[in-house]
């Protein structure tokens, strides 16, 4: 492939800020070699202000016909609480498959971390987290009765199938095989959630016969978390649910610099659709239209969509510029522009 098509969600609050670093650093690194032609897309708050619009199938429609995706941030106080998440971004990752949600946590040389790392990981911060993109409590499955009464009920179902499981597992089996180590934990909590947990747990020990050399281990979610902050070094790749893997991301972030340098992807392994990369953290509006916000999640996620698409060697160029523009400035504070700058100018 000489030419790719890339559709680009700046959506809400920083989103649009850090995304245009992120296709700065796409034309550095891939400058002289595949083309890449984006596409704006308006989805987020203003859309839904102007026309009451979240996702139209339309729009839907086109974003299937791109390579890839790459969105900023979706949300923003000025609309009711989860109107847009269950409008633009949950759809889009359910209506295209984006069952793997990778999540990397690594910590960079010179990149500080609230742990005592010498001590509690005198290794390193490697790991990766593999959550479950489309099922668990994200669907939408549930309701509320008598509403605002002393007798409310409200449930919020979770959704396991086989078929969800058991393709999430295998493809994180397939990461940790690819890995040094070799080593997969199943992170859930099957002495309470006991239908869902032995579900996981069950696919875990099928589909590892497949994988006899990766190594696997199981924790409640509860004492992941505790080892996460004591002793993070035990974790290679991590396979859980959507909603804990969207809670120990956010506490993998922290422990690895930061939620400004947290990158994911939400992945189609089968690539019958694109795929969508975009920072783990959210759209910010406290700091939004100040350039205070911190490019370096998005322009990961551009790295880890160059890898997708098959192009190694550019991937691993941005890494290597993002690696040393970090050992580089330190605790430094700098605007978003010249985050994008730097890096940009190690290409
Ligand atoms: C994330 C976010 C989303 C999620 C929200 C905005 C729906 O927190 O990408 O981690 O819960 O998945
Ligand atoms: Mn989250």
């Amino acid at each position: 492939r000489d030419a790719y098509s890339i559709a680009v969600i700046g959506g809400d609050g920083i989103g649009p800020e850090v995304v245009a670093e992120g296709l700065k650093v796409l034309e550095a690194a891939t400058a002289g070699g595949p083309k890449f032609a984006t596409t704006d897309y308006d989805l987020g708050a203003r859309r839904w202000h102007a026309t009451g619009e979240t996702l139209p199938e339309s729009v839907l429609d086109e974003l299937r016909g791109h390579d890839a995706i790459l969105l900023g941030a979706i949300g923003d106080p000025s609309v009711p609480s989860g109107v847009l998440e269950r409008g633009v971004l949950l759809p889009l990752r359910f209506a295209l498959d984006h069952f793997v949600n990778l999540r990397p946590a690594k910590l960079y040389p010179g990149v500080s971390s609230p742990l005592d790392v010498a001590r509690v990981a005198p290794d390193g911060i490697d790991f990766v987290v593999v959550r479950e993109g489309t099922e668990g409590p994200y669907t939408g499955n549930g309701g509320a009765l008598r509403v605002g009464t002393p007798a409310e009920i409200a449930t919020e179902v979770s959704v396991n199938t086989r078929f969800g499981v058991e393709r999430v597992v295998r493809d994180a089996f397939a990461r940790a095989q690819a890995r040094p180590r070799r080593h997969l934990t199943l992170v859930h909590k099957h002495n309470v959630l006991t239908y869902a947990g032995h579900l996981w747990r069950r696919t875990v020990e099928e589909v590892g016969a497949e994988f006899p050399d990766v190594e696997t281990a199981y924790q409640h979610v509860d004492a992941a978390t505790i080892f996460m902050a004591t002793d993070p070094g035990r974790f290679d790749v991590i396979v859980t649910d959507n909603l804990f893997g969207d809670i120990l991301t956010d506490i993998a972030a922290a422990i690895a610099g930061g939620i400004g340098l947290a990158a994911s992807g939400n992945i189609n392994p089968a690539r019958t659709t694109p795929s969508m990369f975009e920072p783990v953290h959210g759209s910010a509006p406290d700091i939004a239209g100040q350039s205070k916000a911190d490019p370096t999640a998005a322009i990961l996620s551009v790295g880890m969509m160059l890898a997708h698409l098959g192009l190694e060697a550019e991937a691993a160029r941005v890494e290597a510029a993002v690696e040393a523009d970090l050992a580089e400035r330190g605790d430094a504070v700098r605007s978003t522009a010249a985050v994008g700058d730097a890096v940009v100018s190690r290409l």
